[in-house]
């Protein structure tokens, strides 16, 4: 089970549960952070992707940036060759959460602190410092809380579009979607398959949805576990010639600026928000605990706001606009 604690763009939190044994010396401003990326899927990893960057700057952080182009193979090259460079930390988005334990031990045996980034990983909490993320299921749950008091008593089938397989945000959101719609039999996921939280596949996988469910007709919702899949499934629906938003409901995960451009055009209906300020808290953790050398709470859990139209969508676009999406 998960101790949580929510963090807030800005905020850090330093705790003392844990004992686990990395160096604790004091943090210097030429020291070099490594930080791991998965890659750049979707606008909200682009996002993730720059302010992590900015937030280094900010605080005059070396940081060495790897993007593993959506393999893991990759990010576990990045941080063997962070650890052999002797890196002060290592920052990890883990594409997929199995296979990370042979290299969190290395990390951990060569006294580098970890701290995992919006993805968790199947692996002993003590071979990393942190993670600073989003509760998944939490997400799930709120999209499905959402279309529950939306469609009432009505019946309506959904189409879910998963994220990539194996990676916990595509396991905790489907797992929370499940959980919020389960004693409300008027509402059943008809069709599910990943669309890899990328935009070209959340079309295709839709185009798929759309020809098997009666040109569209019999589909009440689209369920997509990112931003990008939605918009681009909210492609698809318009090209088999209906309205999203209004024919297909339309409820997702991530409130990237597309999507509210989607719900100030009425085509999209429902986002739940994940900042993409994983970084700051990280660093703030980090210099806390190079610093004081208190171990930091394990679970830094990030907010998962829901926005609807009703939420100001063009103030919400403008907000983000400017921030690498
Ligand atoms: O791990 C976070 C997820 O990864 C985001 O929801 C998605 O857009 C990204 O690709």
């Amino acid at each position: 089970m998960r101790t949580a604690l929510v963090v807030t763009i800005r905020s850090f939190v330093i705790g003392l549960a844990g004992l686990v044994c990395f160096a604790s010396s004091a943090f210097a401003e030429a020291d070099i952070i490594g930080f791991s990326q998965i890659g750049s899927e979707s606008g909200w990893r682009a996002a993730e992707t720059a302010v992590t960057k900015l937030e280094a700057k900010k605080r005059g952080i070396d940081l060495k940036f790897a993007d593993a182009q959506q393999k893991q193979e990759n990010q576990i090259k990045a941080i063997r060759s962070f650890i052999a460079e002797g890196v002060k930390a290592i920052l990890v988005a883990p594409v997929v959460a199995t296979g990370w334990e042979d290299v969190l031990r290395e990390a951990k045996e060569a006294k580098i602190p970890v701290v995992l980034l919006d993805r968790g990983v199947d692996a002993p909490a003590d071979l990393y410092l942190a993670s600073v993320a989003s509760d998944q299921v939490k997400e799930g749950r709120v999209a499905g809380d959402w279309l529950v008091k939306t469609v009432g008593d009505k019946p309506c089938r959904v189409v879910e579009l998963q994220g990539t397989v194996g990676s916990t945000p595509a396991i905790g959101r489907k797992k929370g979607f499940e959980e919020a719609i389960t004693g409300h039999p008027n509402i059943t996921v008809v069709r599910s398959q990943t669309g890899d939280f990328t935009r070209s596949k959340g079309k295709e996988v839709m185009e798929g949805f759309l020809k098997a469910e009666n040109g569209g007709k019999s589909i009440c919702a689209m369920y997509a576990h990112n931003d990008d899949m939605a918009v681009g499934g909210i492609q698809a629906i318009k090209d088999a010639g209906l309205k999203p938003g209004k024919d297909i409901l339309v409820v997702s995960i991530d409130a990237v600026p597309d999507i509210f451009l989607a719900m100030m055009a009425g085509e999209a209906n429902a986002t739940v928000e994940l900042t993409p300020d994983m970084a700051g808290p990280a660093f703030d953790l980090l210099q806390a605990y190079f610093k004081d050398g208190k171990v930091p709470q394990k679970f830094n859990v990030t907010e998962s706001k829901l926005y609807t139209p009703d939420d100001d969508p063009k103030g919400e676009y403008d907000r983000r606009k400017g921030l690498g999406y």
